[in-house]
This record gives structure tokens, C-alpha cells and sequence, in this order.
């Protein structure tokens, strides 16, 4: 069993939602450890560095829109970013999450439970975790300086 980082953001519509302490136990419930925890001001820069992987999607304007909190009202695009540890703490962490789509994420993860399709097509699914331990490591060091995580 591998010891793994992974990424976590409260998303705006989960600050919006005030499901930030939610999430937290959940994942604190899962047997993970907060290792790293910040309010973060997203900047139009780190937001198309977080989603790079998707700049040729069709919904990649929306989603940059989404995640810097402007379809939720979010002062300052605040949202919280974590990171935390554990064994096999990328798959854990997404098993807690659920399915990107909130309509194929199982009842009972946190986007099953809290997750919707905005109007406008927009997936709204409350916390972003890393996909795979490629991206985990990126994801991290782009989020956090090394020293604001305890190892
Ligand atoms: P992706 O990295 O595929 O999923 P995940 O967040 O589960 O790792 O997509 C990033 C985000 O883009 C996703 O959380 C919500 C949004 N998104 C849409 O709005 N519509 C879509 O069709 C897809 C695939 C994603």
C-alpha cells in the first residue's frame, strides 16, 4: 500500500453551500490526515494551470468561471484548498467524493449527496480531488509551497 498525497478544493458552490466543515469530516471520518489547509485566492493563472489538462473542452470557459467562484458570488475567489494523506489516499479520497458527473456519483459521496447540474449546463460538484497520482503530484505543487505541508 502506497502512502499518497492527494488535492482537495472546497469549490465555490460548496463555499457558497457552507459544506467546507461537511467535507472535512468526511474525509477526517475516511481515516485520511490534513496535512495542509489554506484559504486561497484563485487567480486566473492558477485556475487554467489547475485545468490545463482540459483547455480544448468545450465547457473549459465556464468551468475556469466556476472554480474562481464568479457563477456563486464569491468575494475575492476565495475557495479552501487541503491536501491530504494517507494508504491509497487518491482512490480513498475520490471513493468519499463520488463520480464527476453529480447524476452518476453515488448516493451517499459527497457530490451524490450535494452535487447538481446548473442551469446552464455547468457541473456543480461541491469539492475537486486529484484523478490520479500524476496529477496529485502536480496538483500539490501547484497549490502549495512545501513548507505549508507537514510531512
Ligand atoms: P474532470 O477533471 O474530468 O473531473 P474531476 O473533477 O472529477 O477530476 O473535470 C473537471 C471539472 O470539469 C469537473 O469537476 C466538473 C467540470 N466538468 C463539466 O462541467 N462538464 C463536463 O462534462 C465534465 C467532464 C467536467
Amino acid at each position: 500500500m502506497a502512502i499518497e498525497k492527494t488535492l482537495i478544493l472546497i469549490k465555490p458552490d460548496g463555499i457558497k453551500r457552507r459544506l467546507t466543515g461537511l467535507a472535512i469530516d468526511r474525509l477526517e471520518n475516511a481515516g485520511f490526515e490534513l496535512v495542509g489547509a489554506k484559504a486561497v485566492s484563485v487567480t486566473e493563472e492558477l485556475a487554467r494551470k489547475h485545468y490545463d489538462a482540459l483547455k480544448d473542452k468545450p465547457f473549459f470557459e465556464n468551468l475556469i468561471k466556476y472554480i474562481r467562484g464568479e457563477f456563486h458570488g464569491i468575494s475575492k475567489n476565495r475557495l479552501i484548498a487541503l491536501v491530504y494523506r494517507g494508504e491509497n489516499a487518491i482512490k480513498g479520497v475520490r471513493a468519499v467524493v463520488g463520480a464527476t458527473n453529480p447524476e452518476d456519483a453515488a448516493p451517499g459521496t459527497i457530490r451524490g449527496s450535494f452535487g447538481r447540474i446548473s442551469s446552464k449546463g455547468q457541473f456543480e460538484n461541491v469539492v475537486h480531488a486529484s484523478g490520479d497520482a500524476q496529477d496529485a503530484v502536480r496538483e500539490v505543487a501547484l497549490w502549495f509551497k512545501p513548507e505549508e505541508i507537514i510531512e
